[in-house]
């Protein structure tokens, strides 16, 4: 197939490239040539601001177009009107932050999707990135037609290349050994998604030509904060001690779920990491053992350059990212904090 990536060359898209070519379809790649400019010298290159004129696409069809950096309903448009009929497929990488309520578990495709108050707005914040991908949406489905795409709502990606450095951080620092602060209780729910799994699944979706749209998170069975914990602790570094505190403690310490903490999650929106995954499952969804994710990770990080495994402002054209994870000595004092308070021995309470 003629496959053209809008995007490409950072996470979800770089890993989405790199098996288009190694199923050998023929790969045209739209992006600005900032992320990863020496990148696939196999495909075909047009450099391009999504933001600007997209002549670079007035020519040639595709069988099927993946838009991963698709922040505005703007950038919707501006593609289908470059393409001008000249593609048989295409799909767009949403959210499940789309949806307007993750409160209650087992969010499905049919659930409510967020509206903006100004539908006009541009600036992609915390505050309107899932109402914009909203708007996305609507573009493509106007633009292609219901029958001519695929909406995609990632959850929480991870894996080798992830910018964010949120999963990642968890790694690292349990790879640092010693008493390891782990947020609420061992058995609240996480899901995640291994970003060459999402990649193998999408482009599966491209090759036939998959309509609606579709969650695409992780696992296909139930995980525990505490088994991703304690596999992580297997994998890594079996010394490490997990110590469980309890989140009204975090929370009246002013730690920040899901930055200084990633992937955590209080109780009361635990539901973001319960989403119905069925429809992707029955699409073909495969999930590989969090094991291999989780060394392929690690293994990765130990060899990037920190800037690409820990977030800043600077992740391209999507919402800002705060740093994430807690400085060394904040989390010892928040966990000799915890033991006094909890009067638990030297080591607290593990699991
Ligand atoms: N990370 C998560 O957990 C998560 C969860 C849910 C959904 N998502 C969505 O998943 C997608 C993931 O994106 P990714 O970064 O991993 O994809 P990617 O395709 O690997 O990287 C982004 C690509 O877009 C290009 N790009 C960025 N701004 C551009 C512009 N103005 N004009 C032209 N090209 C531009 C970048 O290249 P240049 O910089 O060289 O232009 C790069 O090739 C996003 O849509 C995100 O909203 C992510």
């Amino acid at each position: 197939m003629r496959i053209l990536i809008l995007g490409g060359t950072r996470f979800l898209g770089r890993h989405l490239a790199s098996l288009a070519l190694a199923r050998g379809h023929t790969l045209t790649l739209l992006h600005r040539g900032h992320s990863g400019p020496a990148l696939f010298p196999q495909a075909e290159h047009r450099i391009a601001d999504r933001n600007g004129a997209l002549d670079v696409l007035a020519r040639d069809t595709w069988d099927a177009a993946i838009d991963t950096s698709a922040y505005v309903p703007r950038h919707v448009r501006s593609v289908a009107a470059a393409l001008n009929g000249r593609v048989g497929h295409y799909q767009l990488v949403s959210s499940i932050s789309a949806y307007a309520s993750l409160a209650q578990p087992g969010t499905a495709e049919d659930a409510p999707l967020a509206k903006l108050a100004d539908p006009t707005v541009e600036a992609v914040t915390g505050e309107t990135y899932g109402g914009l991908k909203a708007l996305c949406e609507a573009e493509a489905l106007h633009a292609f037609g219901p029958a001519g795409c695929c909406i995609v709502r990632p959850g929480l990606l991870v894996g080798p290349f992830d910018p964010t450095g949120r999963w990642t951080w968890w790694l690292q620092r349990i790879q640092r050994g010693g008493s390891v602060l782990a947020p609420g209780t061992p058995d609240a729910p996480v899901q995640f998604i291994d970003a060459r799994d999402a990649a193998a699944w999408m482009l599966d979706q491209a090759e036939r030509g998959s309509t609606g749209a579709y969650n695409l998170t992780g696992p296909a069975q139930p995980l525990t904060m505490g088994q991703f914990l304690a596999a992580a602790c297997a994998s890594l570094q079996p010394a490490a001690r997990l110590q469980w505190v309890d989140e009204d403690f975090l929370l009246a310490a002013g730690v920040a779920p899901w930055s200084d903490l990633p992937v955590w999650l209080p109780r009361a929106t635990q539901a973001l990491h319960q989403t119905c995954i069925a429809r992707a499952l029955a699409a073909g969804l495969q999930c590989r053992p969090l094991a291999q994710t989780i060394a392929d990770t690690a293994a990765w990080a130990a060899q990037a350059a920190p800037a690409a495994t820990s977030a800043g402002a600077s992740i391209g054209a999507g919402p800002p990212r705060p740093a994430v994870g807690l400085a060394p000595e904040c989390e010892a004092a928040l966990l000799a904090a915890w033991r006094q308070q909890a009067k638990a021995p030297d080591g607290g309470p593990e699991a």
